[in-house]
């Protein structure tokens, strides 16, 4: 039986070009998405099916699970990947704003995790690996709230190891770099005029990184490789500087990393 990968936020950037990865791979995909129309073009590859998720929404959740098992006969990967960034400074974020970016980027990925760990039990088997980023481990100015979620998901996922390693269900973390995707244009940017002299620079530097940054395709690998590796490794580093990043923040002491992020992301100031 062919082996089934579940993606969420399979619309865009990397959860569709881990969508078109894992089919050039053999493997069905169940590309979910909040707007199956937005996928259409997924659909040339022949297996490949479209289910709507939004992961806000518990109902479309159960439902779409559900539905590839009917489809599909089985699920072996889940990739929580759909997500998104609330960036600028913290006192102009709202409630509504923060409570959104947490739904999204963190209970999202519970609620879908949660939704498929009976089935996953059930045959003593599965992978779940989720989109964190090189932000769940260090952090850069403006992105405090972005950060939280991330942060959260690495302590989420580092701990929910344990429980499941007697199941035979493996947790991974994927942390990508910067990378080439709808997240630059999805950013959610807010600042008040106090602040405007720090977030306007400094956002501005943030996003001239996506410029050279390289494209969904290394990450749609990486995923695949924690996919198929059969090993319980946790953290999967990938693209851009972020590797080299994370290398260097294990490497400094938190003063001198800190250091080095100002010089770099405050040089407009
Ligand atoms: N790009 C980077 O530099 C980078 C670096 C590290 C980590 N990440 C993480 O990578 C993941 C994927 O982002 P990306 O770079 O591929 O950006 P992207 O192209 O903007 O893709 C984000 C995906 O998430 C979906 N999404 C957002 N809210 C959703 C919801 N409530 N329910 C279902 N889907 C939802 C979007 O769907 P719609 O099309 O409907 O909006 C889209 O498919 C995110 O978790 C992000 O935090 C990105």
């Amino acid at each position: 039986m062919k082996k089934v990968i579940f993606i969420t936020g399979a619309s865009t950037g990397i959860g569709r070009e881990t969508a078109v990865y894992f089919s050039k791979k053999g493997w069905n995909v169940a590309a979910t998405m909040r707007s199956p129309e937005k996928g259409k073009d997924l659909l040339q590859h022949p297996n490949i099916a479209i289910f709507a998720v939004d992961v806000l929404d518990s109902s479309s959740i159960k439902k779409a699970i559900d539905a590839v098992l009917i489809k599909f006969g089985n699920i072996d990967v889940l990739f929580n990947n759909a997500g998104y960034g609330l960036v600028g400074a913290f006192e102009a974020m709202t409630q509504e704003q923060i409570k959104k970016q947490f739904d999204t980027n963190i209970f999202g990925v519970m609620n879908v995790t949660r939704s498929i760990l009976p089935y996953f039990r059930s045959k003593n088997s599965g992978v779940i690996i989720n989109t964190s980023s090189m932000g769940g481990i260090i952090t850069f100015p403006l992105y405090s709230v972005y950060h939280a979620t991330k942060w959260a998901l690495e302590g989420f996922a580092e701990s929910l190891q344990y429980e499941l390693r007697p199941f035979n269900i493996k947790v991974k973390n994927i942390e990508p770099g910067a990378i080439k995707t709808e997240f630059e244009t999805a950013i959610e940017f807010v600042s008040i005029s106090a602040y405007d002299r720090y977030t306007k620079p400094v956002h501005q530097t943030m996003l001239d990184t996506y410029k050279t940054a390289p494209g969904p395709q290394v990450v749609a690998k990486k995923v695949w490789q924690a996919a198929s590796d059969g090993s319980y490794r946790l953290r999967y580093p990938v693209g851009g500087q972020g590797p080299l990043l994370l290398f260097m923040r294990w490497l400094l002491p938190l003063s001198w990393f800190m250091a080095m992020v100002r010089s770099q992301v405050e040089k407009r100031i």
